[in-house]
């Protein structure tokens, strides 16, 4: 059992002085290519990660969840189960659970209360997902407890529903990868159809992750602002969604946007490209080819969709640089920090982990972490 089950279990036990019956884990996510597309309809190709909220359970006979949040400091919240859940004025953690409560409720399924406890070690602001782990987690936790059988594409979609119900008009990628990730596989995601298939990372490379620690956060703001304007973009182009155009087509609507609206379809339309593009490269193993393909997405994240940061594009050169100046590295995530991902040999990691030693405190004023990783296995569920 890793950490974070063992740890949730034990701080069960102190903290409700019995025994939890059951025990749900979900994962974190690193997306290796495909930023910002998913609200798109577009594609992505994350994988989940080895990092991921535990939490662990016992009915309680009453309509209430009582939650203890081992992570935030033993923070707690008690709240009835209902449709007409109120969001919590300053535990945003707490939100995450209310908003699946509620979705499931909406759903006339009959939830029942619970005592948790959560753990988890998805680094928080990381661009890893830490909340969709717990969103996966939790409803998945829910279904199994209330018998309610709900599929987990559909335990995604709920989670999705919770952080709008929160305030982030997030897409549906990380709450799917999460529940749905395969060990040793990306999993290439139709955002539309959510048709999914799982890519085999190549034998001989390693996913690494790096932490620039600079906290990102999402909850309304230039997330919500940046789906707007790829909404604002399709409308004038006369599509559903970014996804169903073509950079022809934005080039002859060029003259009816202004040039931000313009480049952030650029991005969208050109990154959906990209992500089919990686899935070949994948499956032949051509790191090459998706050095090249992973490195236009950061350019492009960058310049056309301006969501990253100084210390994020530093950390990209340093380690393009270390892998002589053609590595496959971008930013993962969403956007204004978090981390960087890159695919490698892992004879490569060593000169890679002593350049950022070397260089990046020096850029940021601060370290970063480094996080080797690999493709795992999405949410599950055991009866203890
Ligand atoms: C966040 C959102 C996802 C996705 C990414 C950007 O992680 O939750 O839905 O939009 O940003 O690709």
């Amino acid at each position: 059992m890793t950490d974070v089950k063992t740890k949730a279990i034990e701080a069960f036990k102190s903290h409700f002085s019995c025994e939890p019956t059951m025990l749900s884990y979900a994962p974190g996510r690193v997306n290796l290519i495909g930023e910002h597309t998913d609200y798109n309809d577009g594609f992505v190709m994350p994988c989940a990660i080895g990092f991921g909220t535990a939490i662990a359970a016992k009915l309680n006979g009453t309509s209430l969840m009582r939650v203890l949040a081992v992570d935030i400091n033993g923070d707690t919240d008690e709240f009835l189960i209902t449709k007409d859940m109120l969001k919590h004025e300053s535990k945003t953690w707490s939100n995450y659970l209310r908003g699946v409560t509620k979705l499931i409720c909406d759903k006339n399924l009959e939830v029942k209360g619970m005592d948790v406890a959560i753990c988890g070690d998805v680094p928080l602001g990381a661009g890893l997902s830490s909340s969709a782990a717990l969103e996966v987690a939790f409803g998945n936790l829910i279904s199994h407890a209330s018998n309610l059988n709900i599929d987990l594409q559909d335990i995604a979609l709920i989670g999705q529903a919770a952080e709008a119900f929160i305030g982030c008009k997030c897409g549906i990628m990380d709450q799917t990868i999460s529940a749905c990730g395969k060990e040793g596989c990306a999993l290439r995601l139709d955002c539309r159809s959510l048709d999914k298939l799982h890519v085999k990372v190549p034998q001989g490379l390693e996913v690494l992750i790096v932490n620039s620690n600079v906290k990102h956060a999402l909850v309304g703001g230039e997330y919500n602002e940046r789906r707007e304007q790829c909404e604002k973009a399709a409308s004038i182009l006369g599509v559903k969604a970014l996804r169903d155009a073509t950079l022809e087509m934005l080039e002859a609507k060029k003259s009816l946007m202004d040039d931000t609206t313009f480049r952030r379809a650029r991005h969208v339309i050109t990154e959906d490209d990209r992500v089919l593009e990686a899935v070949g490269a994948f499956e032949q193993g051509d790191l090459d080819k998706l050095a090249t393909l992973m490195y236009a997405s950061h350019c492009s994240m960058r310049d056309d969709f301006e969501i990253t940061i100084p210390e994020i594009d530093g950390l990209v050169e340093i380690i393009r640089e270390a892998l002589g100046g053609k590595g496959a590295v971008r930013m993962t995530g969403g956007g204004f920090g978090g981390s960087v991902v890159a695919v490698l040999k892992p004879e490569e990691v060593s000169k890679v982990k002593a350049a950022i030693d070397e260089r990046y405190e020096k850029l940021a004023g601060r370290k970063a972490t480094i996080i080797e990783t690999r493709a795992c296995n999405g949410a599950t569920f055991i009866t203890l």
